[in-house]
């Protein structure tokens, strides 16, 4: 019966998707103006994100001038507060982005609506729902987003699943220097990243140097994505950790872009962060890069190792429940690993590259299939990690059939502390 079982994996794996599912071209970008209607004091490109338990950063542009205030209440078009915050702006070669507004808001109760206005401006009222703060809760994962024709499917899918809270491990826009795309991802995502927290960490395509010219990397992701870093005493927006669910569920925010070797400020961070997880009351501890440390994909071969030798061991003794990668542009789950092997006590690794940027799929893999390795497909699509309790939690893999949504991988996943005999 196993044979049996194991030789069908195979078949699957292996022809199933040429057979089942004929891929369709790239889609074109898809570049997002500003509404007709729209002036310099409009606000645009809103997306919101955590700050500790019960607050929200609200983040949005103007073209203008307009005052760093968002009102806010329960109720539409009543806003029984208001708070205020900062602007910045950037320059890039020559390019000059609008004023980027930033102003946290809260306490909020939980699993609540809100409605909101950013600069008083009365042309645009947004809500979003606060996460709730404890189990269940639903995390939308998704990498390599891009913004093509497929994103926008991916994202439509993405809006159907009512998720809580989003994790993007890299790779965003895909501006790739040319600033305005950046604009226009942020007008691509807003429907969404306007309405549930999304919660970020940097890719490849975030880096933006160019020698002499741009100095500095991240320039236009760190002053558009910021991230509440400061929160978890981390000092880099490019990386950070969060709970969620009343700190049920405890989130690593990694930095595959900035030094990770033992000596590095990020991994003091780490080790630091990571002493302050109380297993009892966290069950669950997951874990962002963007590039993957386990990869059965052509692409990116080897491009994580440094970063899995260096950190590997801190996060297989914080027993971390799940690794989630960006950057190959396909799906892949792993079984539970440590040091490359199979181990009951090490964390799944799924790479989650395949949100719809307009690089295309990386098809080729390494033949034979790892034995670690045990789905693995290059298709577009998102993940939805639904945490149910403190044991259980669901994965579930959703691929764009051009542009219906199937359910192509799924698994129930069981916490790793609520092992303890078996772990120690
Ligand atoms: C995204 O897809 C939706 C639904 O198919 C469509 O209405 C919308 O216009 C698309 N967005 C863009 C920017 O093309
Ligand atoms: C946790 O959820 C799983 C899956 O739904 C269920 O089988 C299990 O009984 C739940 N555990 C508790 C303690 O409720
Ligand atoms: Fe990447």
């Amino acid at each position: 019966m196993a044979t049996h079982g194991l030789l069908l994996v195979l078949i699957f794996s292996s022809v199933g998707w040429s057979v089942s599912y004929q891929r369709p071209p790239a889609r074109e970008i898809l570049s997002v103006p500003l509404s007709d209607d729209a002036d310099g004091l409009t606000p645009q490109q809103v997306h919101i994100s955590l700050v500790g338990s019960d607050k929200m950063r609200v983040t949005w542009i103007t073209e203008d001038d307009a005052p760093s205030t968002v009102d806010y209440g329960t109720s539409s078009g009543s806003y029984s507060h208001t708070a205020s915050g900062s602007t910045s702006s950037y320059s890039y070669l020559l390019y000059d982005s609008g004023r980027i507004h930033d102003v946290i808001i809260g306490p909020l109760n939980p699993n609540s609506i809100y409605y909101y206005r950013c600069g008083s401006n009365p042309t645009r009222e947004f809500s979003f729902k606060t996460p709730p703060a404890q189990l269940p809760i639903k995390l939308a994962v998704i990498g390599d987003l891009g913004q093509t024709g497929w994103t926008n499917s991916t994202l439509q899918h993405l809006t159907e699943s009512n998720y809580d809270t989003l994790l993007l491990p890299g790779d965003l826009s895909y501006a790739d220097f040319y600033q305005p795309l950046w604009d226009s991802f942020g007008r691509l995502v807003e429907p969404l990243a306007s309405t549930r927290p999304w919660m970020v960490t940097q890719g490849n395509h975030e880096i933006e140097k160019i020698p002499i010219l741009e100095p500095s990397s991240f320039k236009a992701y760190n002053a558009r994505w910021r991230m509440p870093y400061d929160m978890s005493s981390s000092d880099s927006n490019l990386y950070y950790s969060f709970d969620v669910a009343g700190g049920a569920v405890h989130v690593l925010m990694l930095g595959s872009y900035t030094d990770f070797d033992s000596g590095s400020a990020q991994y003091k961070w780490l080790v630091g962060d990571l002493a302050k997880v109380n297993r009892k009351k966290t069950p669950w501890l997951l874990a962002l890069v963007h590039a993957p440390w386990y990869n059965s994909n052509d692409d990116h071969q080897g491009e994580g190792e440094d970063m899995r030798k260096s950190m590997e061991d801190l996060l297989y003794k914080a027993k971390v429940d799940v690794v989630f990668a960006g950057h190959v542009h396909a799906y892949e789950r792993f079984d539970r690993v440590y040091n490359n092997k199979k181990d009951g006590c090490g964390p799944v690794y799924i790479t989650i590259g395949d949100g719809g940027n307009r690089e295309g799929l990386a098809t080729e893999y390494l033949d034979p299939q790892p034995v670690i390795s045990l789905f693995r497909e290059a298709s577009f699509g998102h993940g939805q990690f639904s945490v149910v309790n403190a044991t259980h939690a669901q994965w579930s893999w959703h691929r764009n059939d051009d542009d219906e949504q199937v359910i192509a991988d799924q698994i129930w996943l069981t916490s790793l502390v609520s092992q303890s005999a078996a772990c120690g």
